[in-house]
């Protein structure tokens, strides 16, 4: 199944790098305040459905997109682009994320970075992969010297106090924080140890479901905003080597309220 997921991410590649020097000529439809897509978030989407949909036809789909396809135990989660608003601005960094949970839980998970060629694989139990060779998370031990990645609210913007909260102690107290824009990414880099912690509120699940397997695997920690098991269901997540995370958590917990954590 991880080769099939692969074979789909390189063909939607296909169509997102074509269109990557002539994004002037595409169409941009704004699904709701910020929330841009274009013919070619559509195209790749349609690319990966059609290639698990022949292999797999009995697999339901959640995909962000084209929504929810029913189906049985099997379910594929699909972000055909994360990273729009990079895409749409030239701006080299977004990639496609496809994973699979059977029976509920995440198994699986590729992002692959069409620009750089980098190839981010994970099943559960089995380690994490960037273009076949082993990646594991930092080794960093405390926030001091800590490269942390975010995502800044540019949406939603009703936790924007709390967020900013976060971010004055978190920057305070590491060496620098990034916000690259595109979640599936920062998972993947923090796989392979570039980051060493990683928050961000309000995510939907085809976002970060595949970088969570590839953090997992490599060795990492993904907790919801609370160090609790519920990431995917509330898009509220911290994740790091298990140190770092930790570290972070301190600094998150005294900034959350009940609407974060309900
Ligand atoms: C977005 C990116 C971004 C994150 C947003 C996502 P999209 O996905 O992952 O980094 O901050 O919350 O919605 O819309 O480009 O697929
Ligand atoms: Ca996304
Ligand atoms: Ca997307």
């Amino acid at each position: 199944m991880l080769t099939i997921a692969v074979r789909a991410a390189r063909e939607a590649s296909r169509i997102i790098t074509r269109n990557f020097n002539r994004i002037d000529r595409l169409t941009i439809t704004d699904k709701g305040s910020n929330d841009f897509v274009s013919e070619v978030d559509r195209n790749a989407e349609a690319v990966i459905i059609n290639i698990l949909r022949e292999k797999y036809p009995h697999h339901a789909i959640l995909a962000e997109e084209s929504g929810k396809h029913v189906g049985d135990d099997y379910q594929w989660i699909i972000d055909p682009l994360d990273g729009t608003t990079n895409f749409l601005h030239g701006f080299p960094q977004f990639a496609i994320s496809i994973a699979l949970k059977i029976k509920g839980r995440l198994e699986m998970g590729v992002v692959y970075d069409p620009i750089s060629d980098e190839m981010f694989t994970a099943s559960r139990g089995e380690g994490a992969l960037l273009n076949d060779r082993k990646i594991r998370v930092s080794g960093r031990k405390s926030l001091e010297g800590a490269l942390l990645g975010t995502g800044l609210p540019y949406r939603d913007f009703s936790f924007t106090d709390n967020y900013l909260g976060m971010l004055k102690d978190l920057m305070k107290d590491s060496a620098g924080v990034r916000r690259p824009g595109s979640a599936a990414l920062d998972f993947a880099y923090l796989a392979a140890g570039r980051t060493d912690g990683f928050w961000e509120l309000g995510l939907s699940e085809w976002d970060f479901a595949a970088g969570a397997v590839l953090v997992r695997e490599a060795g990492g920690l993904v907790t919801d905003i609370g160090g609790g098991e519920r990431f995917l269901d509330t898009g509220n997540v911290i994740a790091g080597n298990i140190k770092v995370h930790n570290a972070m958590l301190k600094r998150i917990l005294p900034h959350l309220d009940d609407k974060l954590t309900a």
